[in-house]
Protein backbone atom coordinates (compact mmCIF):
# COMPACT_ATOMS: atom_id res chain seq x y z
CA UNK A 1 0.00 0.00 0.00
CA UNK A 2 1.78 3.08 -0.98
CA UNK A 3 -0.76 5.71 0.88
CA UNK A 4 -3.46 5.54 3.71
CA UNK A 5 -6.16 7.72 3.06
CA UNK A 6 -8.31 7.80 6.19
CA UNK A 7 -12.41 9.29 4.51
CA UNK A 8 -14.55 10.23 7.98
CA UNK A 9 -18.12 9.77 7.58
CA UNK A 10 -18.08 6.96 4.60
CA UNK A 11 -20.88 5.18 6.10
CA UNK A 12 -23.30 8.23 5.23
CA UNK A 13 -24.78 8.87 2.19
CA UNK A 14 -21.84 10.72 0.37
CA UNK A 15 -19.02 9.13 2.10
CA UNK A 16 -19.96 5.93 1.53
CA UNK A 17 -20.22 6.86 -3.08
CA UNK A 18 -16.53 8.26 -2.01
CA UNK A 19 -15.00 5.14 -0.01
CA UNK A 20 -16.50 3.27 -2.72
CA UNK A 21 -14.96 5.43 -5.73
CA UNK A 22 -11.39 5.19 -3.87
CA UNK A 23 -11.64 1.81 -2.81
CA UNK A 24 -11.80 0.53 -6.57
CA UNK A 25 -10.00 3.24 -8.65
CA UNK A 26 -6.87 3.02 -5.96
CA UNK A 27 -6.40 0.00 -5.00
CA UNK A 28 -2.84 0.68 -3.64
CA UNK A 29 -4.26 2.96 -1.46
CA UNK A 30 -5.39 1.83 2.04
CA UNK A 31 -8.59 3.08 2.50
CA UNK A 32 -9.63 3.87 6.25
CA UNK A 33 -13.38 4.47 7.23
CA UNK A 34 -13.84 6.24 9.92
CA UNK A 35 -17.76 6.78 11.18
CA UNK A 36 -19.45 6.62 14.19
CA UNK A 37 -22.38 5.03 12.55
CA UNK A 38 -24.96 7.28 13.90
CA UNK A 39 -28.53 7.56 12.59
CA UNK A 40 -27.23 8.54 8.92
CA UNK A 41 -24.40 5.71 9.14
CA UNK A 42 -24.90 2.54 7.55
CA UNK A 43 -22.63 -0.06 6.65
CA UNK A 44 -25.05 -1.62 4.24
CA UNK A 45 -24.03 1.36 1.97
CA UNK A 46 -20.95 -0.51 1.88
CA UNK A 47 -21.52 -4.18 1.24
CA UNK A 48 -20.28 -4.49 -2.22
CA UNK A 49 -16.87 -3.76 -0.85
CA UNK A 50 -16.43 -4.37 2.65
CA UNK A 51 -14.05 -7.16 2.01
CA UNK A 52 -11.67 -5.61 -0.56
CA UNK A 53 -8.33 -5.77 0.69
CA UNK A 54 -7.59 -2.34 1.08
CA UNK A 55 -10.74 -1.27 3.22
CA UNK A 56 -10.78 -1.02 7.01
CA UNK A 57 -13.38 -0.03 9.05
CA UNK A 58 -12.96 1.83 12.13
CA UNK A 59 -16.17 2.51 14.54
CA UNK A 60 -14.90 6.11 16.33
CA UNK A 61 -16.68 9.49 16.87
CA UNK A 62 -15.05 12.35 15.70
CA UNK A 63 -15.86 14.33 18.83
CA UNK A 64 -13.77 12.16 21.23
CA UNK A 65 -10.47 13.47 21.06
CA UNK A 66 -8.28 11.12 22.53
CA UNK A 67 -10.03 8.01 20.38
CA UNK A 68 -9.07 9.95 17.05
CA UNK A 69 -5.40 10.94 18.46
CA UNK A 70 -5.29 6.90 18.89
CA UNK A 71 -6.40 6.11 15.65
CA UNK A 72 -3.82 8.21 13.31
CA UNK A 73 -1.57 7.19 15.69
CA UNK A 74 -2.54 3.17 14.59
CA UNK A 75 -3.07 3.84 10.81
CA UNK A 76 -1.16 6.97 10.37
CA UNK A 77 -2.87 8.56 7.35
CA UNK A 78 -1.62 10.44 4.78
CA UNK A 79 -4.47 11.90 3.57
CA UNK A 80 -7.77 12.92 5.34
CA UNK A 81 -11.17 13.41 3.63
CA UNK A 82 -13.32 14.64 5.65
CA UNK A 83 -17.37 14.51 5.20
CA UNK A 84 -18.81 12.85 8.88
CA UNK A 85 -20.73 15.44 9.78
CA UNK A 86 -24.61 16.02 11.26
CA UNK A 87 -26.07 17.23 7.71
CA UNK A 88 -29.69 17.83 8.00
CA UNK A 89 -30.72 21.25 8.48
CA UNK A 90 -34.05 20.41 10.15
CA UNK A 91 -32.70 18.65 13.02
CA UNK A 92 -30.01 20.94 13.48
CA UNK A 93 -33.02 23.65 14.27
CA UNK A 94 -34.84 21.24 16.31
CA UNK A 95 -31.61 20.69 18.24
CA UNK A 96 -28.12 22.72 17.28
CA UNK A 97 -25.66 21.36 19.77
CA UNK A 98 -25.07 18.12 18.42
CA UNK A 99 -24.39 19.94 14.94
CA UNK A 100 -21.39 22.37 17.22
CA UNK A 101 -19.88 18.53 18.91
CA UNK A 102 -19.23 16.99 15.90
CA UNK A 103 -18.93 19.68 12.79
CA UNK A 104 -17.24 22.44 15.32
CA UNK A 105 -15.78 20.04 17.98
CA UNK A 106 -15.20 16.75 15.64
CA UNK A 107 -13.37 19.12 12.96
CA UNK A 108 -10.90 20.81 15.06
CA UNK A 109 -10.35 16.60 17.01
CA UNK A 110 -9.18 15.75 13.49
CA UNK A 111 -6.91 19.25 12.69
CA UNK A 112 -4.99 18.46 15.48
CA UNK A 113 -4.72 14.70 15.40
CA UNK A 114 -3.24 15.37 11.72
CA UNK A 115 -1.39 18.34 13.19
CA UNK A 116 0.66 16.11 15.75
CA UNK A 117 1.12 13.17 13.87
CA UNK A 118 2.39 15.13 10.62
CA UNK A 119 4.78 16.96 12.88
CA UNK A 120 5.94 19.77 10.54
CA UNK A 121 6.63 17.45 7.40
CA UNK A 122 3.86 18.07 5.11
CA UNK A 123 5.16 16.66 1.81
CA UNK A 124 2.61 14.47 0.46
CA UNK A 125 0.19 15.06 3.39
CA UNK A 126 -3.46 16.53 3.00
CA UNK A 127 -6.30 17.50 4.88
CA UNK A 128 -9.75 17.75 2.58
CA UNK A 129 -12.73 19.37 4.02
CA UNK A 130 -16.14 18.21 2.33
CA UNK A 131 -18.42 21.19 3.08
CA UNK A 132 -21.28 23.11 1.58
CA UNK A 133 -22.98 25.92 -0.03
CA UNK A 134 -25.25 26.56 2.50
CA UNK A 135 -22.46 28.25 4.33
CA UNK A 136 -22.82 31.47 1.64
CA UNK A 137 -26.48 31.89 2.91
CA UNK A 138 -29.44 32.86 0.63
CA UNK A 139 -28.83 34.01 -2.81
CA UNK A 140 -32.20 36.25 -4.50
CA UNK A 141 -33.34 35.30 -7.37
CA UNK A 142 -30.28 36.20 -9.45
CA UNK A 143 -26.81 36.08 -9.10
CA UNK A 144 -24.37 32.51 -7.93
CA UNK A 145 -22.05 31.54 -5.09
CA UNK A 146 -18.27 31.82 -6.34
CA UNK A 147 -15.42 31.19 -4.41
CA UNK A 148 -15.32 34.76 -3.39
CA UNK A 149 -18.63 34.73 -1.87
CA UNK A 150 -18.91 36.28 1.56
CA UNK A 151 -20.20 33.39 4.08
CA UNK A 152 -23.27 34.25 5.58
CA UNK A 153 -25.06 31.16 6.86
CA UNK A 154 -28.52 31.18 8.39
CA UNK A 155 -29.39 27.54 10.13
CA UNK A 156 -27.66 25.88 12.80
CA UNK A 157 -26.19 23.68 10.36
CA UNK A 158 -24.88 25.88 8.43
CA UNK A 159 -23.26 28.14 11.01
CA UNK A 160 -21.58 25.12 12.17
CA UNK A 161 -20.20 24.27 8.57
CA UNK A 162 -19.15 27.77 8.12
CA UNK A 163 -17.49 27.48 11.64
CA UNK A 164 -15.73 24.61 10.91
CA UNK A 165 -14.23 26.09 7.18
CA UNK A 166 -13.13 28.59 9.18
CA UNK A 167 -10.98 26.13 11.01
CA UNK A 168 -9.66 24.17 8.30
CA UNK A 169 -8.48 27.57 6.68
CA UNK A 170 -7.15 28.84 10.07
CA UNK A 171 -4.60 25.49 10.21
CA UNK A 172 -3.53 25.86 7.13
CA UNK A 173 -2.73 30.05 8.06
CA UNK A 174 -1.65 29.38 12.12
CA UNK A 175 0.40 25.92 11.26
CA UNK A 176 0.83 25.46 7.50
CA UNK A 177 -1.74 22.06 7.51
CA UNK A 178 -1.95 21.36 3.60
CA UNK A 179 -5.54 21.68 3.71
CA UNK A 180 -8.60 21.89 0.15
CA UNK A 181 -11.84 22.60 0.61
CA UNK A 182 -15.03 22.05 -1.40
CA UNK A 183 -18.34 23.79 -0.77
CA UNK A 184 -21.38 21.64 -2.93
CA UNK A 185 -24.68 22.06 -4.09
CA UNK A 186 -27.37 19.79 -2.84
CA UNK A 187 -26.75 15.87 -3.52
CA UNK A 188 -28.95 12.82 -4.69
CA UNK A 189 -28.51 9.89 -5.66
CA UNK A 190 -28.76 6.10 -3.83
CA UNK A 191 -28.26 5.48 0.04
CA UNK A 192 -30.15 9.39 -0.14
CA UNK A 193 -31.15 8.73 3.81
CA UNK A 194 -35.06 10.02 3.76
CA UNK A 195 -35.20 12.54 5.75
CA UNK A 196 -33.99 14.72 2.60
CA UNK A 197 -36.68 16.17 0.07
CA UNK A 198 -36.13 13.26 -2.74
CA UNK A 199 -35.68 10.12 -0.95
CA UNK A 200 -38.47 11.48 1.59
CA UNK A 201 -40.80 11.83 -1.36
CA UNK A 202 -39.47 8.67 -3.11
CA UNK A 203 -40.75 7.22 -0.04
CA UNK A 204 -43.79 8.88 0.29
CA UNK A 205 -45.31 7.87 -2.96
CA UNK A 206 -44.56 4.43 -2.45
CA UNK A 207 -46.25 4.32 0.51
CA UNK A 208 -49.31 7.01 -0.61
CA UNK A 209 -47.94 9.35 2.11
CA UNK A 210 -48.57 12.99 1.86
CA UNK A 211 -45.34 14.81 0.01
CA UNK A 212 -44.70 17.64 2.57
CA UNK A 213 -43.38 21.00 0.67
CA UNK A 214 -42.41 23.62 3.11
CA UNK A 215 -43.87 27.30 2.31
CA UNK A 216 -45.14 27.93 -1.47
CA UNK A 217 -42.22 25.68 -2.77
CA UNK A 218 -40.60 27.76 -4.62
CA UNK A 219 -37.78 27.44 -2.95
CA UNK A 220 -34.69 26.62 -5.31
CA UNK A 221 -31.71 24.41 -4.82
CA UNK A 222 -29.01 23.57 -7.46
CA UNK A 223 -29.07 19.81 -7.50
CA UNK A 224 -25.93 17.19 -8.42
CA UNK A 225 -25.60 13.28 -8.39
CA UNK A 226 -24.05 11.73 -5.62
CA UNK A 227 -21.43 10.07 -8.10
CA UNK A 228 -20.57 13.23 -9.52
CA UNK A 229 -19.66 15.08 -6.15
CA UNK A 230 -17.92 11.97 -5.73
CA UNK A 231 -15.63 12.21 -8.64
CA UNK A 232 -15.02 15.82 -7.78
CA UNK A 233 -13.66 14.86 -4.26
CA UNK A 234 -11.08 12.50 -5.99
CA UNK A 235 -10.32 15.55 -8.60
CA UNK A 236 -9.67 18.07 -6.02
CA UNK A 237 -8.16 15.91 -3.27
CA UNK A 238 -5.19 15.08 -6.02
CA UNK A 239 -5.00 18.15 -8.38
CA UNK A 240 -6.03 21.03 -6.22
CA UNK A 241 -3.94 23.88 -4.63
CA UNK A 242 -3.23 23.97 -1.06
CA UNK A 243 -5.63 26.23 0.75
CA UNK A 244 -7.92 26.60 -2.06
CA UNK A 245 -11.76 25.95 -2.10
CA UNK A 246 -13.30 24.75 -4.66
CA UNK A 247 -17.40 25.55 -5.36
CA UNK A 248 -19.17 22.06 -6.79
CA UNK A 249 -22.22 22.14 -8.48
CA UNK A 250 -23.68 21.21 -11.82
CA UNK A 251 -25.41 23.96 -12.76
CA UNK A 252 -28.95 22.54 -12.12
CA UNK A 253 -31.53 24.47 -10.24
CA UNK A 254 -35.03 23.28 -9.50
CA UNK A 255 -37.65 25.33 -7.25
CA UNK A 256 -38.73 22.43 -5.12
CA UNK A 257 -42.72 22.20 -6.36
CA UNK A 258 -41.52 21.83 -9.99
CA UNK A 259 -38.66 19.04 -8.49
CA UNK A 260 -41.25 16.86 -6.76
CA UNK A 261 -43.61 16.97 -9.94
CA UNK A 262 -40.58 15.78 -11.88
CA UNK A 263 -40.23 13.22 -9.05
CA UNK A 264 -43.78 12.10 -9.46
CA UNK A 265 -43.87 11.93 -12.93
CA UNK A 266 -41.17 9.54 -13.08
CA UNK A 267 -42.26 7.92 -10.09
CA UNK A 268 -45.67 7.13 -11.94
CA UNK A 269 -44.67 5.80 -15.05
CA UNK A 270 -41.97 3.42 -13.33
CA UNK A 271 -45.14 2.19 -11.04
CA UNK A 272 -47.17 1.65 -13.84
CA UNK A 273 -49.68 4.44 -12.05
CA UNK A 274 -51.83 6.94 -13.71
CA UNK A 275 -50.31 10.07 -14.67
CA UNK A 276 -51.01 12.87 -11.77
CA UNK A 277 -51.26 9.71 -8.99
CA UNK A 278 -48.41 10.97 -7.24
CA UNK A 279 -48.79 14.91 -7.66
CA UNK A 280 -52.59 14.38 -5.58
CA UNK A 281 -50.41 13.52 -2.23
CA UNK A 282 -48.62 17.19 -3.04
CA UNK A 283 -49.24 19.20 0.57
CA UNK A 284 -47.62 22.14 1.25
CA UNK A 285 -46.97 22.73 4.81
CA UNK A 286 -45.79 25.01 7.42
CA UNK A 287 -42.38 26.59 6.23
CA UNK A 288 -38.98 25.58 7.56
CA UNK A 289 -37.70 28.45 9.98
CA UNK A 290 -34.69 30.41 8.46
CA UNK A 291 -35.26 29.15 5.02
CA UNK A 292 -32.68 29.99 2.49
CA UNK A 293 -34.75 31.12 -0.29
CA UNK A 294 -31.96 29.91 -3.36
CA UNK A 295 -28.64 28.10 -3.66
CA UNK A 296 -26.85 28.19 -6.77
CA UNK A 297 -23.09 27.23 -7.92
CA UNK A 298 -20.63 29.11 -10.29
CA UNK A 299 -18.64 25.94 -11.02
CA UNK A 300 -16.69 27.66 -13.13
CA UNK A 301 -13.19 27.30 -11.08
CA UNK A 302 -13.41 23.25 -10.91
CA UNK A 303 -14.27 23.52 -14.01
CA UNK A 304 -11.62 25.90 -15.96
CA UNK A 305 -8.50 25.03 -13.37
CA UNK A 306 -9.38 20.75 -12.69
CA UNK A 307 -11.74 20.34 -15.93
CA UNK A 308 -14.13 18.67 -13.83
CA UNK A 309 -17.76 18.21 -15.13
CA UNK A 310 -20.80 16.21 -14.36
CA UNK A 311 -21.26 13.06 -15.61
CA UNK A 312 -24.93 12.55 -15.98
CA UNK A 313 -28.10 14.83 -16.60
CA UNK A 314 -30.54 15.74 -13.72
CA UNK A 315 -33.04 13.42 -15.83
CA UNK A 316 -30.81 10.47 -15.97
CA UNK A 317 -29.27 10.82 -12.50
CA UNK A 318 -33.10 10.83 -11.27
CA UNK A 319 -34.41 7.98 -12.99
CA UNK A 320 -31.01 5.82 -11.60
CA UNK A 321 -31.93 6.63 -8.30
CA UNK A 322 -35.66 6.25 -8.44
CA UNK A 323 -34.63 2.51 -9.83
CA UNK A 324 -32.19 2.06 -6.88
CA UNK A 325 -34.82 3.00 -4.19
CA UNK A 326 -37.55 0.77 -6.08
CA UNK A 327 -34.63 -2.23 -6.59
CA UNK A 328 -33.52 -1.45 -2.82
CA UNK A 329 -37.07 -1.50 -0.84
CA UNK A 330 -35.26 -3.78 2.18
CA UNK A 331 -32.62 -0.75 2.39
CA UNK A 332 -35.27 1.82 3.11
CA UNK A 333 -37.47 -0.32 4.75
CA UNK A 334 -34.65 -0.90 7.36
CA UNK A 335 -33.24 3.24 7.64
CA UNK A 336 -37.41 4.31 7.87
CA UNK A 337 -38.01 1.49 11.17
CA UNK A 338 -36.99 2.73 14.92
CA UNK A 339 -35.93 5.83 15.34
CA UNK A 340 -37.10 7.68 11.86
CA UNK A 341 -40.41 6.80 12.88
CA UNK A 342 -40.67 9.25 15.94
CA UNK A 343 -38.10 11.91 13.72
CA UNK A 344 -41.27 12.24 11.45
CA UNK A 345 -43.78 11.85 14.18
CA UNK A 346 -42.25 14.94 15.98
CA UNK A 347 -41.25 17.11 12.19
CA UNK A 348 -44.19 16.42 10.43
CA UNK A 349 -47.35 15.97 12.68
P1 LIG B 1 -25.00 11.92 6.19
O1 LIG B 1 -25.78 12.50 7.32
O2 LIG B 1 -25.68 11.04 5.21
O3 LIG B 1 -23.75 11.10 6.75
C1 LIG B 1 -22.95 11.58 7.78
C2 LIG B 1 -22.03 10.46 8.23
O4 LIG B 1 -21.21 10.98 9.28
C3 LIG B 1 -22.76 9.24 8.79
O5 LIG B 1 -22.16 8.05 8.32
C4 LIG B 1 -22.58 9.37 10.30
O6 LIG B 1 -22.57 8.11 10.97
C5 LIG B 1 -21.22 10.05 10.37
N1 LIG B 1 -21.08 10.82 11.62
C6 LIG B 1 -21.94 11.73 12.15
N2 LIG B 1 -21.47 12.18 13.32
C7 LIG B 1 -20.28 11.58 13.52
C8 LIG B 1 -19.30 11.64 14.55
N3 LIG B 1 -19.48 12.42 15.64
N4 LIG B 1 -18.18 10.90 14.42
C9 LIG B 1 -17.99 10.10 13.34
N5 LIG B 1 -18.89 9.97 12.35
C10 LIG B 1 -20.02 10.71 12.44
O7 LIG B 1 -24.33 13.17 5.47
P2 LIG B 1 -24.06 13.41 3.91
O8 LIG B 1 -25.27 14.00 3.31
O9 LIG B 1 -23.44 12.20 3.34
O10 LIG B 1 -22.97 14.59 4.01
C11 LIG B 1 -21.58 14.27 4.15
C12 LIG B 1 -20.78 15.56 4.20
O11 LIG B 1 -21.00 16.31 3.01
C13 LIG B 1 -21.19 16.48 5.36
O12 LIG B 1 -20.02 17.07 5.86
C14 LIG B 1 -22.09 17.53 4.71
O13 LIG B 1 -22.02 18.74 5.40
C15 LIG B 1 -21.47 17.63 3.34
N6 LIG B 1 -22.39 18.01 2.26
C16 LIG B 1 -23.58 17.37 2.08
C17 LIG B 1 -24.40 17.71 1.01
C18 LIG B 1 -25.71 17.01 0.75
O14 LIG B 1 -26.45 17.41 -0.15
N7 LIG B 1 -26.04 15.95 1.46
C19 LIG B 1 -24.01 18.73 0.13
C20 LIG B 1 -22.79 19.39 0.36
C21 LIG B 1 -21.98 19.01 1.42
O1 LIG C 1 -26.94 22.73 -0.26
C1 LIG C 1 -26.24 21.65 0.31
C2 LIG C 1 -27.04 21.10 1.48
O2 LIG C 1 -28.14 20.40 0.91
C3 LIG C 1 -26.23 20.18 2.37
O3 LIG C 1 -25.20 20.92 2.98
C4 LIG C 1 -27.11 19.55 3.44
O4 LIG C 1 -26.37 18.62 4.21
C5 LIG C 1 -28.25 18.83 2.76
O5 LIG C 1 -29.14 18.30 3.73
C6 LIG C 1 -29.01 19.77 1.82
O6 LIG C 1 -29.73 20.78 2.58
P1 LIG C 1 -31.21 21.25 2.19
O7 LIG C 1 -31.83 21.81 3.40
O8 LIG C 1 -31.19 22.09 0.97
O9 LIG C 1 -31.85 19.80 1.79
P2 LIG C 1 -33.28 19.18 2.11
O10 LIG C 1 -33.40 17.96 1.27
O11 LIG C 1 -33.54 19.07 3.55
O12 LIG C 1 -34.27 20.29 1.52
C7 LIG C 1 -34.24 20.64 0.14
C8 LIG C 1 -35.31 21.71 -0.07
O13 LIG C 1 -36.60 21.10 0.11
C9 LIG C 1 -35.26 22.84 0.92
O14 LIG C 1 -35.65 24.05 0.29
C10 LIG C 1 -36.30 22.47 1.98
C11 LIG C 1 -37.33 21.73 1.17
N1 LIG C 1 -38.06 20.63 1.88
C12 LIG C 1 -37.32 19.72 2.56
C13 LIG C 1 -37.97 18.71 3.24
C14 LIG C 1 -37.16 17.68 4.02
C15 LIG C 1 -39.43 20.58 1.80
O15 LIG C 1 -40.09 21.43 1.15
N2 LIG C 1 -40.05 19.56 2.48
C16 LIG C 1 -39.38 18.63 3.20
O16 LIG C 1 -40.03 17.75 3.82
Amino acid sequence: MNKTILITGGAGFIGSHVVREFVNKYPAYRIVNLDALTYAGNLENLKDIEDKPNYTFVKADITDAKHIMEVFQEYKPDGVIHLAAESHVDRSIADPSAFVMTNVIGTVNLLNAAREIWKNDFEGKRFHHVSTDEVYGTLGETGLFTEETAYDPHSPYSASKASSDHFVRAYQDTYGLPVVLTNCSNNYGPNHFPEKLIPLCIHNILNNKPLPIYGDGKFTRDWLFVIDHAKAIDLVFHQGKNGQSYNVGGFNEWQNIDLVKELCKQMDEKLGRPEGTATQLITFVKDRPGHDLRYAIDATKINQELGYKPSVTFEQGLSITIDWFLSNQEWLDNVTSGEYQSYYAKQYN
